[in-house]
């Protein structure tokens, strides 16, 4: 029972025809590029997509066609086949939409629905297309719709986020949900962090291998970095070229970058995750850090696979810096 609990998560995604639902789930799982959306025709009732995330945790999404009449239904005949055993609902706000008001009365119903069969069930609400929104006016019109949201959500807790298909801020909010999903979270940044530590890295990220969304990162440097959306630009940029090199039949597996100031390499880690190590400008040779990540590996490998055995169960790990973290005994090599 428990391990069905921490195995398989449903996950509703509701909102408005055309508000970018089917559009974001593909390019977040589905290796569609932001153009290739526009191929996409509206989603005819309930389409389930069963998504591996991390190999011990299921993603069972529910893309629920936006159009009036499917709303209806599902409010009314399949109110309970749709809203029970909800873990997560990600509601779509086109920014451009010229029915808010008609869109935040479907909205409350749905959390009403949700609060009736899924009392704990976590709420996302993705203010959408705001690349249709001039730069300097998007910070203004995301708070005056969230604090709005706020008020209807029947007293209920929501994170709101900005998005678009057409930059990073698609994969800051999908990573922001996947991670309140992820089972084995404490244990997995403890080991990071130690394995950051040994290793003497500036930098440590840790990507989902398919998504390329950000699962952990631990941050050494001793001066703060001025780029707070560097996570998700990677993702966005690591999963465009990906993409690009299947298209050449070929296949991204790891990439050096070395710069003045530091040097940066993205490697394979376990058969679900990617690492981004940032080592500091003449810290050590690239062969010691791939070699760090080489024997970081049977760790984090050995760390996933009894997670899956235990099926997901939470905490077990402390908190992050706790002692007994990866390579204690596998000789990393520091510097
Ligand atoms: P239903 O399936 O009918 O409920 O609609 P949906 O919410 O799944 O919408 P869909 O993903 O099919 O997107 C509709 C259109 O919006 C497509 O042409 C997308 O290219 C476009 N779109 C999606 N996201 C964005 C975005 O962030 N910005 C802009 N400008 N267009 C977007
Ligand atoms: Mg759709």
């Amino acid at each position: 029972m428990e391990e069905r609990k921490g195995r398989k998560k449903k996950v509703l995604l509701m909102g408005k025809s055309g508000s970018g639902k089917s559009s974001m789930r593909s390019i977040v799982f589905s290796n569609y590029v932001a153009k290739d959306t526009r191929r996409l025709g509206a989603t005819i009732d309930v389409e389930h997509s069963h998504v591996r995330f991390l190999g011990n945790l299921t993603l069972n999404l529910w893309d629920c066609g936006g159009q009036d009449a499917f709303m209806e239904n599902y409010l009314a005949t399949q109110r309970d086949h749709i809203f029970r055993n909800v873990e997560v609902l990600i509601y779509v706000f086109d920014i451009e939409s010229r029915e808010f008001d008609r869109d935040l009365i479907t909205y409350s119903s749905c959390i009403e629905a949700l609060r009736d069969n899924s009392s704990n069930a976590r709420i996302f609400c993705l203010i959408h297309k705001m690349d249709l929104v001039q730069t300097e006016l998007r910070e203004r019109l995301f708070n005056e719709r969230r604090d709005v949201l706020v008020s209807r959500s029947l007293g209920l807790a929501i994170t709101c986020f900005q998005t678009s298909i057409w930059d990073e801020t698609l994969y800051k909010a999908w990573a922001g949900i996947v991670y309140t999903l992820i089972p084995n979270l404490p244990q997995l940044e403890t080991h990071l962090h130690r394995f950051a530590s040994i290793a003497d890295a500036e930098e440590v990220i840790l990507f989902e291998r398919t998504t390329f969304l950000v699962i952990s990162h631990v941050t050494r440097a001793p001066t703060p970095n001025p780029y707070p959306d560097r996570f998700e630009k990677i993702s966005n940029i690591v999963k465009q070229f990906k993409q690009s090199c299947s298209k050449m039949a070929s296949n991204f597996t790891a990439f050096e970058l070395r710069a003045a100031g530091f040097s940066a390499f993205i490697d394979v880690l376990t058969p679900n995750t990617y690492i981004l190590v940032v080592m500091p400008a003449g810290a050590a040779e690239s062969a010691t850090t791939l070699m760090n990540i080489a024997v970081a590996r049977k760790h984090f490998e050995k760390l996933e696979r009894d997670s899956s055995v235990r099926g997901g169960e939470r905490g077990g790990g402390g908190g992050a810096g706790e002692k007994g973290g990866a390579g204690e005994k596998d000789g990393i090599i520091g510097n």
